[in-house]
């Protein structure tokens, strides 16, 4: 079975045909990044224009490196929650009426769920149950997948997303946008014990995340060094940073495997590519004969392969959207979109 997934939920306009699920036949990702790094951030207006002027070049390419044509497919799988809303709508009104004018089926697919699916592109023998930690610029999740379309949260993060909290200090610190990248490679460089920052966790709820004490600390501390005419070591500074959110990540992924007494632990979103959260959650799996699976580097952020994957297996499910199909800024992962 041959889906065409679209992504536009952010600053990545996206399309890809996968097989089955699984066969990544093409993925094309037209990028914004370098248009937004001179804003230090995504700016949603310009975003939702580019997004118009890419998708249509996108979509043809996707079934032109795949060798295929629209009337080959049996679905077309689009994001349609949570992002930026201006971004989806081009995503979503541009697979509506791919959908009307062909025929082919339309399925809705939540972005977090999608990043998910980037593991069964990654890791064939990979099928739930597990647990997953969903990282990404807007969202911190632990996540029971009990299905391939049945989620559980376990727990979220309370203020700032850890994609986020990478973001605002990689700034502070005067890395590039996006600045979870470039403050994981500094932080490479760096001493992570050079610096005692916060481990914040929430009273009565040790799956819960909370990240902006610890964003505002390193970001006091630059100011302060600052005003005094000081610049703290950078790499330091980074490697100390990273090194608190990661433990606070691997701390409660760590409880909530051992509370749900999962063999298989998984991680999914943008923040899944940060090194150092690779190689500790390796280590931690190895110690406890945990499984561990992470998505390849290419298809932890924002890709439309991972879309027609998970679209595969909502479509498999008998999920469909109908062309009144809307979309969503904001949505629960355990939720399913109305037909
Ligand atoms: O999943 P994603 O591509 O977009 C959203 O759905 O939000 O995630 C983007 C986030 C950004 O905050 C980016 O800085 C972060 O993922 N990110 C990283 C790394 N690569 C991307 N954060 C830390 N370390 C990385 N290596
Ligand atoms: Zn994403």
């Amino acid at each position: 079975m041959r889906l065409l997934g679209i992504e536009s939920s952010c600053d990545e306009t996206a399309a890809s045909v996968v097989e089955d699920g699984r066969r990544v036949l093409s993925s094309v990702i037209a990028s914004q990044v370098l248009e937004h790094r001179k804003f230090g951030g995504v700016v949603p207006e310009i975003a939702s224009r580019r997004h118009a002027e890419a998708i249509v070049g996108v979509v043809q390419q996707a079934l032109d490196d795949a060798g295929t044509n629209i009337k080959e497919l049996d679905a077309i799988a689009v994001t349609a929650a949570p992002g930026l809303i201006g971004a989806l709508l081009v995503g979503v009104n541009f697979a509506k009426g791919l959908s009307f004018a062909s025929g082919v089926p339309l399925v809705p697919v939540h972005h977090l769920r999608s990043h998910v699916a980037a593991n069964y592109l990654t890791s064939a023998s990979l099928a739930p149950p597990f647990l997953c930690l969903v990282v990404s610029g807007g969202h911190t999740h632990i996540v029971h997948v009990t299905d391939y379309t049945e989620f559980r949260v376990l727990g979220c993060t309370r203020d700032d997303a850890a994609g986020e909290a990478f973001d605002k200090a990689a700034r502070a610190m005067g890395l590039p946008y996006p600045g979870g990248v470039f403050l994981d490679k500094e932080a490479e460089l760096g001493n992570p014990d050079a610096f005692s920052l916060p481990h914040p966790s929430v009273d009565g709820a040790p799956f819960d995340f909370s990240f902006s004490g610890l964003k505002t600390a390193v970001i006091n501390l630059i100011h302060n060094a600052a005003q005094k005419g000081d610049e703290l070591p950078r790499a330091d500074l980074a490697a100390s940073f990273r090194r608190a959110v990661v433990d606070c990540l691997v701390r409660n992924v760590t409880a909530a495997m051992r509370e749900t007494k999962e063999r298989r632990l998984v991680i999914a979103g943008g923040v899944s590519a940060n090194s150092l959260l690779r190689r500790e959650l390796e280590r931690i799996c190895g110690e406890n004969g945990w499984e561990f699976y992470r998505p390849e580097l290419s298809l932890c952020g924002d890709n439309a392969a991972m879309v027609a994957s998970q679209g595969y297996y909502e479509f498999q499910a008998g999920r469909r959207a109908g062309l009144d199909l809307n979309a969503l800024a904001t949505m629960d992962i355990q939720l399913d979109f109305e037909a």
